[in-house]
């Protein structure tokens, strides 16, 4: 079954869906059948691949995928009718059924499945950590990193109950050469150990950029430090996931 990776953070900013553009990126280009969820009203993943935001409705509707400017990345858009599920975290009503049952379906056409979620506490992350298999939890390496977080794992602990999901990953964003940010990273890592993945992204105007133009980093500048540092994340996940991909010598700069 494909993994169901929900990346997350109530923190806006922090990366998210840079970070789900670029992994199914790179996780298309080494063959592996790949779909992103867009669950955030703002659509920025679905504009980011190069999709224009539209009435096509969204995984709650059971939208079909729709292919990108990412090879072997589908999309599932988000949709207008989205805000009508932003309603507070436990106030999650019947959808999370429709969300389940469309997941599972798509499951079985896709080898990843990635699902970028909103800034926020409200029923849309909620859902997606219900349905997930996997959590990557993207953190800006600035000096509030580590707020918020606890109660961010507080809540995923909480939502699965008796069988918790354990395979959660920190990843580190916009890291800048300087002091704080080493010093930020440092304290993360003694905090959090092997959760924290061992590459840090690093800050990029490329990364920046890129979304512009509707292409992930890997079509926009892939010798970029943020593109190279992706495609390293992107095998550390797969291999942590056990995902085979077919086609990893395809990336240019494998080792
Ligand atoms: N490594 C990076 N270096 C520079 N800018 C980045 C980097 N990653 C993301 N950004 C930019 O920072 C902003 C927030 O990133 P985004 O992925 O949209 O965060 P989120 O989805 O968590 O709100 C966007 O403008 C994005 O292009
Ligand atoms: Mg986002």
């Amino acid at each position: 079954m494909a993994p169901v990776v929900a990346v997350t953070n109530q923190k806006g900013g922090v990366g998210k869906t840079t970070t789900v553009v670029n992994l199914a990126a790179y996780a298309g280009l080494g063959g592996l059948r790949t779909l992103v969820i867009d669950s955030d009203p703002q659509a920025n993943a679905t504009s980011a691949l190069g999709v224009l935001p539209s009435a096509a409705g969204s995984i709650y509707t059971h939208a079909e995928p729709m292919a990108t400017s990412a090879e072997n990345v589908w999309l599932v858009p988000a949709g207008p009718e989205l805000a009508e599920h932003a309603r507070p975290w436990h106030d999650a009503g019947h959808e999370l059924r429709a969300l389940h049952m469309a997941v599972q379906q798509l499951q079985n056409s896709f080898e990843l499945i990635l699902i970028d979620c909103p800034p926020n506490f409200t029923a849309l992350p909620r859902n997606a950590l219900l349905v997930a298999t996997q959590v990557v939890i993207p953190v800006q390496c600035e000096y509030f990193a580590l707020e918020g977080l606890s109660q961010l794992l507080a809540h995923i602990e909480e939502l699965h109950g008796s069988a918790p999901l354990a395979d959660w990953q920190i990843l580190l964003t916009m890291a800048s050469p300087g002091a704080l940010a080493r010093s930020v990273i440092a304290e993360v890592r003694r905090h959090f150990g092997d959760r924290v993945l061992s590459v840090e992204i690093p800050r990029d105007e490329a990364a920046a950029v890129a979304p512009s133009h509707g292409r992930a980093l890997l079509d926009h500048d892939p010798l970029c430090p943020a593109a190279l540092a992706y495609l390293a994340v992107t095998r550390e996940l797969l291999s942590r996931w056990g995902s085979k991909t077919s086609r990893r010598e395809a990336c240019p700069t494998a080792s």
